[in-house]
């Protein structure tokens, strides 16, 4: 084995090891270094600079080894660098980096795009032939549904959700209702978009009553559980619900399975909890452990639109593919049931240890979904950060909670250390400013 593995392999076993409070010396002079030359619109929750991962685990340059719980916001699903994933991108790249799956084939492209299809075909009793249409990006999934919805149908009006993400290019954004600061400067954005309020059935009849007309509704479009908005599981009647009023009406229900899917809640798709077999499926983050993909998938009575509607240079890259064709053995070889089994017992450890916790008022989640509600924004902020510094990656999510979306492959000795470190942060968060 090469020492380089040797090392990744070394690193996944790790603890948790903070030796230089971060961002130490190397990691300051980095960031300061970078930080000139980049788009200020990103983030950056914390001054973290990572030099590499393994498993569960994160180094930085200054040599701190943090347990990631967050998994580069929730796309890491097999760990970071799975020698699995890892040696079928090596592979793939020695004989075929790129030609175009828009223009050319490829067997790998045809081959992802059945194997979605059979995954989809389990989500509930569907007798559908499924096609997909790969992406780069969750965003790009997104404008894939948007433009064959409107061609599909002949219908402009879309539905979306209050508090739901979708995505950041423009057609995406028009949906996107979780922050006010995504939208900030941007419109006009795409008319006859109109949302409701997620979880409220009620609140979508009163669309159609008042702004919309259904007729004129080519697609709903929602989150099985919302993501970026808050970690929030809605009442069990909501989706099957939703069903029904497109059916009714001749709507296309979309799933934004962008952050759900590939396993994530403890199924391949969070649709197969309810078996609501949607029309439209989207996915993109943990479908490649972290290379650039998507795929937005529609039975083929659906997926109408002719040759030339729509296509991609770069998407679908055969090296993606690889990554996307491995990460689906390993999650179909063990890992959705791990999140499945981890992610139950990380929720009940997390709900025992916090319980009667001053400023956290919820947990939540299903799978290695969990979201954990704090009494206000400055409280959640304080966590995600002091998490940071204590050696726990966590974001932040919704109004005032804070997210855990590990890598798939989590231990339940490592959803023991995540528990632990974050209860010992609560209360160094409550020492410095009570409930
Ligand atoms: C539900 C959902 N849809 C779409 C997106 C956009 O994905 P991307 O950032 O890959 O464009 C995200 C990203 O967080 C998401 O959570």
């Amino acid at each position: 084995m090469s020492a380089v593995k040797l090392a990744l392999e070394a690193l996944a076993a790790q603890p948790i090891t903070i030796t230089t409070p971060p961002p130490g010396p190397r990691a300051r002079e980095m960031i300061a270094r970078a930080l000139p030359h980049l788009s200020p619109s990103l983030i950056h929750c914390y001054p973290l600079m990572v030099r590499r991962a393994s498993g569960c685990m994160v180094e930085d340059v200054d040599g701190n080894v943090y347990l990631d719980a967050e998994a580069g916001v929730a796309t890491a699903s097999t760990g970071h660098c799975h020698p699995a994933v890892a040696a079928a991108i090596a592979a793939q790249a020695e004989i075929l980096i790129h030609i175009c799956g828009t223009d050319f084939h490829y067997p790998g492209y045809g081959a992802i795009c059945e194997k979605l299809g059979q995954l989809a075909q389990k989500i509930g009793p569907n007798g559908h032939h499924w096609q997909t249409f790969l992406t780069n990006s969750g965003t790009e999934a997104v404008e894939a549904a948007l433009k064959l919805a409107r061609q599909h149908t002949g219908r402009s009006g879309i539905i979306a959700f209050r508090g739901g993400f979708h995505g950041r290019t423009l057609g995406a954004l028009s949906l996107t209702a979780s922050k006010s600061k995504y939208r900030r400067g941007f419109g006009p954005l795409l008319p006859g978009v109109y949302h409701a309020t997620y979880g409220d059935l009620d609140s979508v009849e009163e669309l159609f009553a008042t702004l919309t007309t259904p007729e004129d509704v080519a697609a709903i479009v929602v989150e099985p559980i919302l993501g970026e908005g808050g970690y929030i599981v809605p009442p069990p009647d909501f989706l099957p619900g939703l069903r029904a009023l497109c059916t009714l009406h001749g709507i296309l229900l979309c799933f934004d399975e962008v952050q759900t899917g590939m396993g994530r809640t403890g199924k391949m798709f969070a649709a197969e909890h309810t078996g609501v077999v949607p029309d439209i499926l989207l996915v993109a983050k943990g479908i490649a452990s972290g290379m650039p993909l998507g795929a937005m998938m529609a039975p083929s009575q659906i997926m109408t639109w002719p040759a030339g509607s729509h296509g991609s240079t770069i998407a679908g890259n055969p090296v993606a593919i690889a990554a996307g064709m491995a990460t689906i053995a390993l999650l179909e070889g063990g890992l959705v049931g791990n999140s499945d089994r981890v992610g139950k017992s990380l929720k009940k450890r997390l709900r025992d240890k916090l319980a009667g916790v001053a400023g956290v008022t919820d947990v939540r989640g299903v799978g290695l979904m969990i979201g954990v509600e704090l009494d206000s924004h400055e409280r959640a902020g304080a966590i995600a950060q002091l998490c940071f510094r204590r050696g726990l990656l966590v974001l932040e999510c919704g109004k005032k909670a804070i997210r855990f979306s590990p890598p798939l492959i989590l231990t339940e000795a490592q959803a023991q250390v995540v528990t632990e470190v974050f209860a010992d942060t609560c209360a160094e968060a409550n020492a410095a400013s009570p409930a």
